[in-house]
């Protein structure tokens, strides 16, 4: 069965104190308002992983992700922040390949491929996102591209190591901008996405993935995006920030 997920990401937002008063209210919220069996995942900054952790333990809904991890496994990488440190502090999930890092880090797709390696490697589940900028798609090369990215970086995992990927599907043109995919942009993607993974593992993998949809997802869009039935689930940046956009997304299933 593949599961629904809905994760926030919330970037390079909020201070200490402001991360801990967002991850009780979402906590509180979700306790009394989320039935349904969805999967919650919060990404702080690194700083507040551990604070944010230990506020969640206590709720078998949510779940704690980095946004980012280093390909290296340890040593002289100063700045760097590594899967078994993520692991050794309870982190459950970690974005990897978001468009941000790819465009302001340079993260190429084979850096892209020994995160995810090095993540998995130390039990870590990977969001691995990919999607497509603006002249892609008014070019009509968007499947071709994200075919592309997932293949080179996901092509070299094992079928074992594929099994705890999950997939977010992010057009560039829809981040930050206020301009989502239509529900249906978004339906024909992800098919294509499940499309390539059943060529590149086993057709079983392919189904039991999760294939989340980002890119200004909000309260209002939700709810017809995650009906479609190749989305199982957000990658939410912007709304994330508020805890009530946030569950009102979450409960959008
Ligand atoms: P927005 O929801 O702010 O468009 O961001 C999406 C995103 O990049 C999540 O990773």
């Amino acid at each position: 069965m593949r599961k629904k997920i809905v994760a926030g990401n919330w970037k390079m937002n909020k201070t200490y104190e402001e991360a801990l008063t967002l991850v009780s209210e979402i906590d509180n919220m979700v306790k009394d308002e989320v039935t349904g069996e969805v999967t919650v995942v919060i990404a702080p900054p690194f700083p507040y992983l551990q604070s944010v952790g230990k506020l969640t333990q206590g709720n078998d809904k949510l779940h704690l992700a980095a946004q980012n991890v280093s390909e290296h496994e340890s040593g002289a990488y100063t700045g760097e922040v590594s899967a078994r440190m993520l692991q050794s502090i309870g982190t459950e999930y970690v974005i990897i390949g978001h468009s941000e890092r790819r465009m302001y880090h340079h993260e190429d797709a084979q850096t892209l491929y020994q995160k995810l390696k090095a993540s998995i490697a130390q039990g870590l589940k990977p969001i691995f996102c990919c999607g497509e900028p603006l002249e892609e798609r008014d070019a009509d090369r968007h499947f071709d591209y994200v075919g592309q990215q997932l293949h080179d970086s996901l092509s070299y995992l094992s079928n074992e190591e594929f099994d705890k990927v999950v997939i977010a599907y992010e057009p560039i043109w829809a981040i930050g901008t206020g301009r989502t995919a239509s529900s249906q942009q978004a339906q024909e993607m992800h098919a294509y996405i499940r499309e390539q993974l059943s060529r590149l593992f086993d057709a079983e993998a392919a189904y039991n993935t999760s294939i989340l949809y980002g890119g200004s997802c909000n309260p209002g869009n939700a709810k017809e995006l995650f009906a479609q039935p190749d989305v199982d689930g957000g990658l939410i940046g912007g709304a994330s920030l508020k805890s009530r956009d946030f569950t009102d997304i979450i409960k959008s299933f």
